[in-house]
């Protein structure tokens, strides 16, 4: 995964802020557990002068070199064993005064195996979802603060379905979506009329799988393509390396929600961008909701074949249907 160097480095700084409170209570214990045993301090004073002892020895010529260090070793084996006795007997725990770390694959370096570990991966992640911004900073949308009453119990005349009964089944399906997100998780295509919830269930779904750690991003279509068009033709100035980082994050991300498909200006150029930003995460693995107004007749008359085959075939289909529930709050 490409990582965002911004990001990286804030996600960088939360595990430094990490070890340092690890580093803190380390320190805090050594001074409770040396004011209660001064004997202690004084062995972790011998053990080291132990180690200056042990280079010392190894560099020199002494022809009873091997013996020397025997007898360092013994010497030490016997302190490390008074120690551990020290601190059992004053309650602490033979491994009080051991460093603290809190992941245990990378020891808090957030270097793993020769790749980032997956305790910075989860900090990045954490950083990446704060950008969640525009979307998240709508209201306190929750699958728990879904209003089901919204949506009309009376079928509607056109399309001959019960909005609150078809919502329902939406509602479910969002909420399994987001409680078992997973690479096995289907590519969601919200689709229905204006002020129907769409944006506001992605927002519910966006929560859910950010709060469990996966990377999330989330734009308007017409933002989105904008970033494209901006990498590609603004390439060596800072507004086009930002664009730049923006589209790899979308094209890397564990879940792209991609709002209101439609809503942009389509030409050849946004065509291409959305061709590249669906296929790539399709190719990847990577799970991507499209909301749109569109209907499917609609989506086949804008975008390309290569994109709506994607679209109808790599996509679960939710309706959303009902009246416009923001009409509806202001009473019109
Ligand atoms: N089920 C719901 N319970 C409570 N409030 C809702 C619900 N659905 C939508 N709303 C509110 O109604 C308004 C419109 O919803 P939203 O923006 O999600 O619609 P949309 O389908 O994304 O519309 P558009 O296609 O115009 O983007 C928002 O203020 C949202 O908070
Ligand atoms: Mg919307």
């Amino acid at each position: 995964m490409a990582y965002d160097g911004r990001l990286l480095a804030r996600a960088r700084n939360e595990l430094d802020k990490i070890r340092g409170e690890n580093q803190a209570e380390q320190q805090r214990r050594r001074a409770l557990a040396y004011a209660r045993l001064p004997e202690l301090e004084r062995i972790d004073g011998s053990l080291r002068s132990h180690m200056t002892e042990l280079v010392r020895l190894t560099i020199s010529r002494r022809p009873d070199i091997k013996e020397q260090i025997d007898d360092l070793k013994e010497r030490n084996l016997d302190m490390q064993m008074r120690r551990a006795e020290l601190l059992t007997q004053a309650g602490f725990g033979p491994d009080y005064l051991d460093e603290i770390y809190s992941c245990p694959l990378c020891r808090d370096t957030g270097l793993y195996e020769g790749g980032v570990c997956s305790c910075l991966d989860r900090l990045y992640n954490r950083e990446l979802t704060k950008e969640l911004g525009t979307l998240m900073r709508r209201g306190d949308e929750s699958f728990e603060s879904f209003d089901l009453n919204l949506y009309p119990r009376e079928a509607d005349p056109v399309k001959h379905v019960v909005p609150r009964e078809t919502m329902a089944l939406t509602y479910a399906a969002c909420r399994r979506f987001a409680e078992n997100f997973s690479p096995a998780s289907p590519n969601l295509l919200l689709q229905g009329g204006t002020g129907l919830g769409k944006t506001y269930l992605s927002a519910c779904i966006a929560r859910v799988v950010a709060d469990k750690g996966f990377s999330v991003c989330y734009e308007s279509a017409a933002t989105a393509l904008d970033y494209f068009e901006a990498a590609k033709f603004s390439r060596d100035t800072e507004e086009g390396e930002a664009a730049a980082v923006r589209t790899r994050r979308m094209q890397d991300c564990d879940l792209m929600i991609l709002d209101d498909l439609g809503t942009e200006m389509v030409t050849p150029m946004s065509q291409s961008a959305l061709y590249t930003l669906i296929n790539t995460r399709l190719v990847r693995g990577k799970k991507t909701i499209i909301s749109t107004n569109l209907t499917d007749e609609q989506l086949q008359k804008k975008y390309t074949p290569q994109i709506c085959s994607r679209i109808a075939g790599e996509f679960t289909a939710l309706p959303f249907v009902g009246r416009d529930i923001r009409r509806i709050k202001k009473g019109v």
